[in-house]
């Protein structure tokens, strides 16, 4: 089948490439020439600089000029083409509501495109990323402006999580397909021959507007289940005393009901989709004059989790920030991927400096390029300058008088020896993640470890921990309050 996906990023690069292993012609379109120049390359280095999926870069590699081609000019292409992606970023609006813009410049533009076809052949427009419950009904009110005729319309919502975007295109656990006609949902039949049938994926045919809540529902319960743990587990093995979250964790999810994912406690879920998703799903059924009561508790929790453990610092171990400096170890919004959106490390970052640290030294294994380049801009805010980036570990914790970890990156689990081996006490270790199984060992050292989901451990004395000195917590400074987090 010939296949046209616009859009190359999250979504859009590890879909075109997954179906082009499958004999598919696929014309992967992006208005970012620099973007397309990098996938046109086939140099992994270039993909990863826009998309860094495991696997991803070689199957590029392989396909291009085969079945994979990549262009920033579709006039040419458009005709017999079968089906059409649609994976544009529809970025969030500051009331929560989706940023249509991008998406509606580009399907007006298909529109114009579409509408002067020679070939008349049915052509499906299918919706991949996440949009607004009645998105595909726009899409063809679109395109029937310009006049498009024998096209149907279809969303196809897409699952993967970041870090597994090839495995999970190849082994998906269901298929979603929402179109409004039995001539739509046998092309789309064709195109994942595959999974139809499949023993161990759903394949489901329903609605496009049905199609289009499925994503919403199922992340905004993904982000639920993982505010529950945070907001309730971790919550009562931090103020009552004696429980231990491993073993909280252990007997609930024993009850094969119950998943595991979810129940790692943490310093708030991010990433682009769940924060984003959750808003927007309250403002459309705000805007249907439904109540969203629990849906804003979830949302909440997670905002609030982000950087709880600084308040925690200060009123439990009674740290006083002004004039430290701190370590943040782990910037990306989980491990394995160098994407800060929504991570809660830039929460940490405008908190600490709210709190008026002299410096913040900051490492990740693969986000370093990312922090500098970005968010932690200068121009955008004065005190951004007191953030250094720092190549290791080590290198990050030498000079501080506490650290934060605040992203689940496997090697952080070794630090307590490297914490151990750069810094002296008194000191304290705020673990967002709780990535520390040999605390026990800093602690007995004279270490203060203060971890999501359990009780502040004190190594040093509680009376005479020095970094108490000057009195009360600074204030925080007003002009950070809008730090972008
Ligand atoms: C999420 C969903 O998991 C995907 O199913 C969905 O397709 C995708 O959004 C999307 O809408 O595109 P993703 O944002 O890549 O995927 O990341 P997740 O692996 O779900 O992690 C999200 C956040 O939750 C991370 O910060 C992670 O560290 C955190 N998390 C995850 C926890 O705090 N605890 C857990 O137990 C699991």
């Amino acid at each position: 089948m010939k296949i046209i996906v616009i859009g190359t990023g999250y979504v859009g690069l590890p879909h075109a490439a997954v179906l082009s292993e499958y004999g598919h012609e696929v014309h992967a379109y992006d208005i970012d020439a620099t973007r397309i120049a990098a996938y046109q390359s086939g140099d992994a280095d270039s993909i990863e600089r826009y998309v860094n999926e495991p696997g991803l870069a070689d199957i590029v590699a392989e396909n291009l000029g085969r079945y994979l081609f990549f262009t920033t000019d579709i006039n040419g292409i458009v005709e017999g083409t079968d089906v059409f992606f649609l994976c544009i970023n529809t970025p969030p609006n500051r009331d929560g509501s989706t940023d249509m813009s991008y998406y509606l410049d580009a399907i007006h533009h298909l529109g114009g495109l579409l509408g002067q076809r020679q070939n008349q052949q049915r052509v499906v427009l299918v919706n991949k990323s996440t949009v607004p419950i009645g998105t595909a009904r726009l899409l063809e009110s679109v395109m029937r402006e310009h006049g498009v005729e024998n096209f149907g319309v279809a969303s196809n919502p897409e699952f993967l999580a970041q870090g597994n975007a090839v495995e999970g295109s190849r082994r998906p656990d269901r298929i979603v397909i929402g179109a409004d006609t039995a001539e739509d949902m046998q092309i789309l039949r064709r195109l994942y021959s595959q999974f139809v049938n499949h023993v161990r994926i759903r394949y489901l045919e329903t609605t496009p507007e049905t199609a289009e809540a499925i994503k919403y529902v199922s992340n905004t319960l993904l982000l639920t289940y993982i505010s529950f743990w945070n907001g309730v587990g971790a919550r009562l093995a931090e103020a009552m005393p004696n429980i231990r979250m491993e073993d909280l964790k252990v007997g609930v999810t024993a009850d094969a009901r119950i998943s595991t994912w979810g129940s790692y406690v943490s310093n708030g879920a991010g990433g682009s989709c769940f924060g984003k998703d959750i808003q927007s799903l309250i403002y459309q059924l705000n805007r249907a004059g439904r109540k969203t009561d629990i849906l804003q508790a979830v949302y909440n929790i997670n905002e609030y989790q982000k950087t709880y453990l600084i308040d925690r610092a200060i009123h439990e171990a009674h740290f006083n920030f002004n004039q430290k400096t701190v370590a943040v170890l782990g910037l990306s919004f989980k491990k394995r991927t160098n994407d800060m959106r929504d991570s809660a490390a830039l929460g940490v970052v405008g908190a600490l400096l709210s709190r008026g640290v002299r410096a913040i030294r900051a490492y990740d294994p693969l986000a370093m390029d990312e922090a500098r380049r970005s968010w932690f801009n200068p121009d955008k805010n004065h005190l951004f300058e007191r953030i250094s980036y720092h190549e290791t570990a080590v290198e990050a914790i030498d000079g501080t008088d506490a650290l934060y970890i605040s992203t689940d990156w496997e090697e952080f689990r070794g630090l307590a020896r490297t914490i151990q081996a750069t810094a002296r006490p008194p000191y304290l270790v705020m673990d967002g993640r709780r990535m520390l199984p040999d605390f026990d060992m800093l602690v007995s050292a004279g270490y203060d470890y203060l971890p999501v989901g359990g009780p502040l451990l004190h190594g040093w004395p509680a009376s005479d921990a020095p970094y108490r000195e000057n009195g009360s917590t600074a204030a925080p400074i007003a002009e950070l309050r809008h730090v972008p987090a």
